[in-house]
């Protein structure tokens, strides 16, 4: 598809996927399955309008932060309009009663606003918006420090609670955790709602939590993510001349990333793995998580090795439609997804988007092109959906699915 026309199609897609309301506006991620306002969609949605309306970029995160919880979390939901529709309605009778609050979640989500703002404030040089950011944005990163490092278990490494923090719900890591192999959308479901009743039952107390030691992970992706955002904060405290500030953020960082590297790397299989639990044990799964690393400035070795052996690998990754959400090789792949069933094997946009910028940032330059050529075939084939099949770019989910128009910001 013509780069004009991926373009043209984006601004149909996230015009009108838009939700405004006296007090907030955002981008839902599909009218008809995802109405909500979650908070790595938003920051993809907001580095997006970059290219077509920076007012609503800045709307956009602006209402993300409005409920910041008084700790400093963000939430990974804001409720702010009840859904219609009955798939919607499912997940808000499943989970949304399980939140103490009406109006947000208890769990967070990949800490991807740090890029959103810093994307924010490339294209607009408002100070005004960047001062109004910091504060919340300090207040989150900190609070991942305090309350998802240092309380647990205070290697650098942040914890999640909850697979949907990582925004990758059904990912085949967890199944090592929990276990379950047949009825497994039911069956799982019951489990996540059971771990909220628990962290219900102990009002969030991240020490009680940590001892009920339910679902404690080191994702990988999650951390990269979490050192690449803290990265873009001390750049945004550097503007602002808050210097100190941007010193400590950019320690984090790089403990952050010597701890990934030692806890994370397996030598044996030259891959990056999850851990989990207090013990930090291995989650031995190849998925899209693992390679994300290829964004940081790690060890040439491990680097060549995670693109070399893995990324370009047909018998993991390097599909007819890269990059598959879990490696080919996989006992749980499955090429086909569904509205109920995600991150199982199909291809994500925003994963993409992650890598093929990895990619181009260490010269791999060829292998970042064809992915964005096939991007641009996917959408040409199925439009934007929220996954494709990748043998044959087939759309799977929800339509009209606002973060892959993150293609756009790839062409
Ligand atoms: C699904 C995805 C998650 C996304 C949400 C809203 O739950 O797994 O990544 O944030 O939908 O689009």
């Amino acid at each position: 598809m013509d780069p004009k026309d991926v373009r043209e199609a984006a601004r149909t897609v996230l015009e009108g996927n838009r939700v405004i309301g006296d007090n907030f506006f955002y981008t839902c991620p599909s009218t008809g399955t995802y109405q909500h306002q979650w908070l790595w969609d938003s920051c993809f949605h907001a580095i997006i309008w970059t290219y077509f309306d920076s007012e609503n970029a800045k709307r956009e995160l602006i209402s993300m932060v409005a409920n910041q919880h008084e700790n400093g979390m963000l939430p990974h939901m804001n409720y702010w309009k009840s859904s219609s529709g009955l798939i919607p309605r499912l997940g808000d009778w499943l989970f949304g009663r399980l939140w103490p609050e009406k109006n947000r979640s208890y769990i967070t989500q990949a800490p991807v606003i740090g890029q959103a703002v810093e994307a924010v404030f490339k294209a607009t040089h408002d100070r005004n918006f960047l001062a109004q950011m910091l504060k919340p944005l300090q207040r989150y990163f900190d609070w991942l420090h305090l309350e998802r490092n240092e309380k647990i278990s205070s290697d650098g490494l942040v914890s999640i609670l909850h697979p949907w923090e990582t925004g990758m719900d059904l990912l085949p890591i967890w199944d090592h955790i929990h276990g379950i192999k047949r009825l497994f959308t039911l069956r799982s479901g019951l489990w996540l709602s059971k771990i909220i009743k628990q962290y219900n039952k102990v009002d969030w107390d991240i020490e009680k939590i940590k001892e009920l030691d339910l679902f404690l992970v080191k994702d990988v992706s999650f951390n990269v993510i979490y050192i690449l955002n803290l990265l873009s904060l001390a750049n945004l405290c550097d503007l602002l001349d808050q210097k100190e500030k941007g010193r400590t953020y950019r320690s984090r960082a790089n403990i952050a990333k010597i701890a990934l590297e030692e806890k994370c790397w397996d030598d044996e299989t030259k891959f990056f793995y999850s851990i989990h639990s207090l013990k930090d044990t291995f989650l031995p799964e190849i998925t899209v998580s693992g390679l994300f690393p290829t964004c940081l400035d790690i060890n040439q070795k491990k680097l060549d090795a995670l693109v070399k052996d893995h990324l370009l690998n047909e018998d993991e990754f390097w599909l007819p439609y890269p990059i598959p959400s879990v490696a080919k090789s996989s006992l749980h792949f499955k090429a086909e997804g569904s509205s109920m069933v995600l991150w199982r094997g199909p291809t994500w946009f925003n994963t993409n988007w992650y890598i093929v910028k990895g990619l181009q940032k260490h010269g791999f330059n060829e292998s970042a092109s064809e992915i964005i050529q096939k991007m641009r075939e996917m959408v040409e084939i199925s439009g934007f959906r929220e996954q494709y099949n990748p043998f044959t770019a087939k759309g799977h989910g929800a339509k009209n699915f606002s973060f892959s128009t993150l293609l756009v910001d790839l062409l």
